[in-house]
């Protein structure tokens, strides 16, 4: 209706070009501005000082806007419209691009660690549709490092698998690292998963179980074991186990001590989605990004509480403590239709909070959580990134970003669900719950989306023959208040010779598949975290490692400041790339 319309209006742009992957700017459509709202290094306490990279310590870095800023919300806290809280993830750092040479190596490490992590800021503006600024006063402001205390919980907490010198009951763990993508929660607490912490750690490498996670005995080029030996798990075995985890955040709270959930399983988490079931119960969504890997389910075991007040948001964070845990098996009915597609099943790992996988202790299903599903036959899937239920249709969609090894000698080839060998653009999986339950055993699929250009073969775009936006490497998905989907990409410079960029898909109607961009990142940069106010007339992205490929005096990215070549930099402004959020608007 009228109402409709006038939502679709205000966030309606003709797409933009391809854009090259030597431009260094944030490309927005015609009638569109961006603005740079938070920029690694942003002070944002009070007390905090100006950013100034030639002098930076890890105390200075702990107070500002952390590094590589991936998963991002928006979260509005007043009905005007005028106040927020930004909540981001800060996924790795690019040592290469952010130190002067003969910086010491220690501090170098301790800075890192203060980069690494979340934070939370709060953002105010005028009116609503305006473009948000942060507040370094905000009451809730927190940056969440590699020293933030954190508890375990669930049924692996305080399992010998968790112990440590450090921690001899495993139930505490210093800190978080390599937060990829996330969600927020129903009840407003904000999931982050630990991706690759393998490349921290120098391990043995020749334990199976840590070789299922890539932990090796020559990957952690940082050498953080050269200033905190936690980070020799040949000496320390068990820490590694306690990252790898989805990590809840109550960002309402700064006191509050977040909180990893051993019950959701540990692999390379990309993120965790929530959604709240028909019968109450909650189910998060869950990709683990590594080739040939899995997409998860849990289920909980109590049920939601509606209310708003403290109790019931108590009794919520607890959702995520108690459940099962399941994984994915995608069947093809055949490519004689002519469409990726079939039936799908979800192979109990844990069933009433206890292991069914033979071998397998509970905790051994929780902590080693591969090994475990590797035992159950799930589908194979090249690189599961975001998993993301849409609130409109009830459908789930799943960003495969790429598998350049699928097809490859030793390696399983082409199946229906994931149907091209050496898959370097991926492909958008749609499931649908049975019945629309989400703790259903069993659910329906079909590939939406096969990404590439218009040289790529094997492309699909929902059935729409029109022109398209070429994309690939769908990393991040997220959706409008009318159920389009929305997808970020992460490696089109090295597939496609452009650069990453934000796409609009509808998935219903004539033009089911239409792929639009909206958007193009600076040089080197991915695109993370979108989010979508399209009643606002708003679109956020996470600008993550823009430069990464350049050195430190050889930049090859200047975003967002753009300091002119040969002029010192403005107090707080920085002649290199700074990872950063931005906020696109009308003009
Ligand atoms: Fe950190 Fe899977 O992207
Ligand atoms: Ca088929
Ligand atoms: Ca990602
Ligand atoms: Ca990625």
């Amino acid at each position: 209706g009228a109402r409709a319309a006038a939502r679709t209006s205000a966030l309606a742009f003709s797409p933009i070009p391809p854009v090259p992957a030597s431009v260094d700017d944030v490309s927005v459509p015609a009638g569109y501005r961006w603005d740079a709202i938070l920029r690694w290094g942003d002070p944002i306490f009070a007390k905090a000082p100006e950013f100034d990279q030639d002098n930076q310590s890890a105390a200075a870095q702990a107070q500002q806007f952390g590094y590589n800023c991936d998963y991002l919300d928006i979260i509005v806290t007043d009905r005007k419209g005028t106040r927020a809280q930004l909540v981001t993830n800060h996924e790795y750092t690019n040592e290469n691009i952010m130190f002067p040479p003969g910086t010491d190596p220690a501090e170098v490490v301790r800075i890192a660690w203060a980069a690494h992590g979340m934070s939370v800021v709060e953002l105010r503006r005028r009116h609503a549709g305006d473009v948000w600024k942060y507040d370094r006063t905000g009451r809730t402001n927190r940056r969440i490092t590699l020293e933030t205390p954190m508890t375990f919980d669930g049924p692996a907490a305080g399992s010998t698998l968790l112990q440590t010198a450090e921690d001899p009951r495993g139930m505490r763990v210093r800190g978080t690292m390599n937060n990829c993508a996330g969600g927020t929660t129903p009840w407003g607490t904000v999931l982050s998963g630990e991706e690759n912490f393998n490349q921290y750690f120098k391990a043995g490498g020749t334990d199976p179980r840590e070789k299922r996670y890539g932990l090796s005995a020559n990957g952690d080029s940082r050498n953080w074991r050269s200033v905190d030996s936690r980070w020799d798990a040949v000496s320390n075995p068990n820490e590694p186990n306690r990252f790898g985890w989805i990590v809840e955040v109550d960002p309402s709270d700064p006191r509050s001590t977040p909180v990893k959930h051993t019950a959701m399983g540990r692999f390379k988490h990309e993120g965790a989605h929530v959604i709240v079931n028909g019968d109450g119960r909650v189910v998060a969504y869950m990709g683990d990004d590594e080739r040939f890997d899995y997409v998860y389910r849990f289920v909980s075991r109590d049920t939601y509480r509606a209310g708003s007040s403290k109790k019931d948001l108590a009794h919520n964070k607890t959702l995520l403590s108690a459940g099962d845990l399941s994984v994915a098996r995608f069947t093809g009915d055949g490519l004689e239709d002519g469409v990726s597609d079939g039936a799908g099943e979800w192979i109990p790992l844990t069933v009433d909070g206890e292991s069914v996988v033979p071998g397998f202790t509970t905790e051994e299903v929780l902590v080693f959580t591969r090994l475990a599903a590797d035992v159950v036959q799930p589908t194979k899937m090249d690189r599961p990134e975001d998993v993301e239920p849409n609130f409109v249709n009830g459908f789930v969609y799943v960003a495969c970003t790429n598998n350049s090894d699928r097809g490859k000698v030793g390696k399983e080839g082409a199946t229906e669900p994931n149907p091209r060998n050496l898959n370097k653009d991926g492909h958008v999986v749609e499931m649908m719950p049975t019945r629309g339950d989400h703790t259903a055993d069993t659910f329906a699929w079909n590939l939406i989306l096969i990404c590439g250009g218009p040289e790529t073969a094997g492309t699909y775009f929902g059935g729409w023959t029109g022109p398209v936006s070429p994309i690939s490497c769908p990393d991040n998905v997220t959706f409008d208040s009318e159920g389009n989907l929305w997808v970020s990409t992460d490696g089109q410079p090295g597939t496609l010779k452009l650069s990453d960029g934000l796409f609009k898909v509808p998935v219903a109607g004539p033009e089911r598949g239409r792929v639009q961009q909206f958007l193009g990142v600076p040089r080197d940069a991915e695109t993370c975290g979108p989010v979508i106010h399209d009643r606002d007339g708003s679109v956020f992205v996470a600008v993550q490692h823009p430069g990464e490929d350049g050195t430190w005096g050889a930049h090859t990215s200047h975003f967002p400041d753009f300091v002119p070549a040969g002029t010192t930099p403005r107090r707080g402004q920085f002649a290199g790339p700074r990872p950063s959020v931005v906020q696109v608007t009308r003009r």
